[in-house]
């Protein structure tokens, strides 16, 4: 039997990768955080295509997509990402990645590069990708979409947890600026924006734990 394919988008910090990788490890599928591969690109841009007063300059990344080599490793049981050989799974998650990504995001350019290897890695089943439009654009004809949501009081403090973990400073106040900044040029891009599909289930997740968001998403693709 063809295993399924599941689509989770949704707000910033609303858990979406963390519950997809429990979920993928719980059916024996892939995951696949589509987040980290637009970070990659913008940690690019930030290393190699800089205006003189240190924001990205586009067109240069634009005639750089073809040098980057974008590749999940799996260590020890972590998805780590590579670009052009180097673990940069740390550096997506900094500040200045967070800050910059939603301006990278945006471009067609970009979305464009990423769009046809999430497509080809979809084309076997078996996958759970997350993002922003996984059930709308990359794959609207996923057997499962949700839709994750939460308050952004909620989402800032699971954020700033998270970059407390790695080791990162930040400042509550900065992380929620951060996150409001970002849906916004998320849901109001021209191009494949934030939105939820019609056909998705929405989860707001404001008040459920990680176990009861997955064991709410398990429920609905056993119960179909
Ligand atoms: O999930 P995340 O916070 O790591 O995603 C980082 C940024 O990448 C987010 O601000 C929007 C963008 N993104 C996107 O435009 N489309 C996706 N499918 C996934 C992420």
């Amino acid at each position: 039997m063809k295993k399924p394919v599941i689509a989770i988008d949704g707000y910033s910090s609303t858990g979406k990768s963390s519950i997809s990788k429990v979920i993928a490890q719980k059916l024996g599928i892939i995951h696949l955080d589509t987040g980290a591969l637009y970070r990659g690109v913008t940690w690019f841009a930030l290393q190699n295509c800089l205006n003189e007063d240190g924001t990205i300059n586009l067109n240069e990344l634009f005639s750089s997509l073809d040098q980057i080599e974008l590749e999940f490793k799996n260590i020890e049981n972590e998805l780590v990402l590579f670009l052009n050989h180097i673990d940069i799974s740390k550096q997506i998650r900094t500040n200045e990645v967070s800050d910059n990504v939603s301006l990278v995001a945006k471009q067609k350019e970009v979305r464009d590069f990423l769009l046809q290897s999430q497509r080809s890695l979809a084309e076997k089943g078996g996958i759970i990708m997350d993002g922003r439009d996984i059930g709308t654009v990359v794959l609207p004809n996923a057997d499962y979409k949700f839709f994750l949501t939460a308050s952004i009081d909620e989402r800032t403090k699971r954020r700033y947890q998270e970059l407390l973990g790695l080791g990162i400073q930040a400042e509550e106040q900065q992380v929620k600026e951060n996150l409001l900044e970002r849906d916004r040029i998320d849901s109001e891009r021209e191009i494949a924006p934030l939105r939820q599909s019609e056909d998705a289930t929405v989860i707001d997740n404001s008040l459920l734990t990680k176990e009861q968001t997955i064991d709410t998403i398990l429920a609905y693709i056993q119960k179909i």
